[in-house]
């Protein structure tokens, strides 16, 4: 079978997604067509040849130039509704989204149009499918503080709209203790916390994440290892990690795929997942980091069920939804 099929029949949760990482090179380039944007790259092999990454910045630095192709509530709507056809495909039964307002906004697309345009698309394919899920709004850690703190204000009258908040882009310099108080704010409206930590950056990263901003799960958190203390911590706590192998690979957090720590993590008891980040960008949807785990790593059947009941448990989805999809 072709690698995303072999593990298409476990019924899985993708917690660690961003929707604007869906977005394909050919749709980058329809889309901005009908909008009159002209995106940096002559064609698609150039922009795909734009791909050879070496670190987290030298992806956003592309995944940030290819929004400008997004513009209008129909264009979040297809994006979402292509990535979840293809992730229902995938045996994704419910999926908690990334998505980046600070990126669309300071290019003048009102957040109101990105939310509607993304809950539109779920819509379509929710009617149709055994799917569940919604948005998690990410601040981006890279810009200052206040902006975050604006971004809140402006969702605040649709806050029932969002399952949570996360935190994002650039980490190294950007630690979670700068955005404390965006979170108390944001768990006062009863929104669910999550953030990245420990992909780039240092295991404080991920105990500032839990002490100060209270995070349910840690996005990533793979240098966690690096900890013993941590590790322990992490394990007692019982705290969701969502693993992104093929991102970590096409990103130089691991210099190959044999090398990652996800083995390890297992045999450590942690509460890990497997998730596809930005799979437009990084070469495969959930399913085939399945499979390049199972290859690579020598996973057998019994991990891989267990990390996909772990993104069930790990989840925000109500407890019957879980009991349904266990
Ligand atoms: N890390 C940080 N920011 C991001 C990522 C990631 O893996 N993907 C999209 N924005
Ligand atoms: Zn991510």
């Amino acid at each position: 079978p072709a690698p995303a099929e072999r593990y298409a029949a476990l019924p899985k949760a993708e917690l660690h997604l961003h929707i604007e990482g869906t977005l394909e090179p050919e749709a980058a380039f329809r889309m901005a067509a009908r909008n009159g944007v002209k995106l940096p790259y002559a064609d698609v092999e150039e922009l795909r040849a734009r791909y050879a990454f070496t670190d987290l910045v030298s992806f956003l630095n592309v995944y940030y130039e290819c929004m400008a192709a997004l513009r209008t509530e129909e264009d979040f709507a297809e994006l979402c509704e292509t990535y979840l056809r293809t992730a229902v495909g995938q045996g994704v039964r419910h999926v908690e989204m990334f998505f980046d307002p600070q990126a669309h906004t300071s290019r003048g697309v009102p957040v109101d149009t990105v939310i509607d345009g993304l809950l539109a698309g779920f819509a379509r394919v929710a009617a149709g499918e055994d799917l569940t899920g919604g948005l998690i709004l990410c601040f981006l850690r890279d810009r200052p503080v206040a902006e975050a703190a604006e971004t809140l204000e402006s969702v605040r009258h649709r806050a029932s709209d969002l399952i949570g908040v996360g935190l994002d882009s650039a980490e190294v310099g950007f630690p979670p203790s700068l955005f404390e108080g965006v979170f108390a704010a944001a768990r006062a409206l009863g929104l669910h916390v999550v953030a990245h930590a420990g992909e780039e950056g240092p295991v404080e990263y991920i105990e500032q994440a839990l002490d100060l901003l209270h995070v349910e799960r840690i996005d990533h958190g793979v240098r966690c290892m690096e900890s013993a203390e941590m590790v322990a911590r992490l394990r007692a706590e019982r705290i969701p990690l969502t693993v992104c192998p093929l991102s970590n690979l096409r990103l130089g957090v691991v210099s190959d795929l044999a090398d990652h720590p996800l083995p390890a993590m297992l045999r450590e008891d942690l509460m890990v997942t497997v998730n596809s980040d930005d799979p437009a960008y990084f070469g495969g949807y959930v399913a085939d980091n399945f499979t390049a785990v199972a290859d690579a790593l020598g996973l057998g059947e019994e991990q891989l069920e267990l990390v996909a009941r772990n993104s069930i448990s790990g989840s925000f989805a109500p407890a019957g939804r879980k009991a349904q999809l266990l």
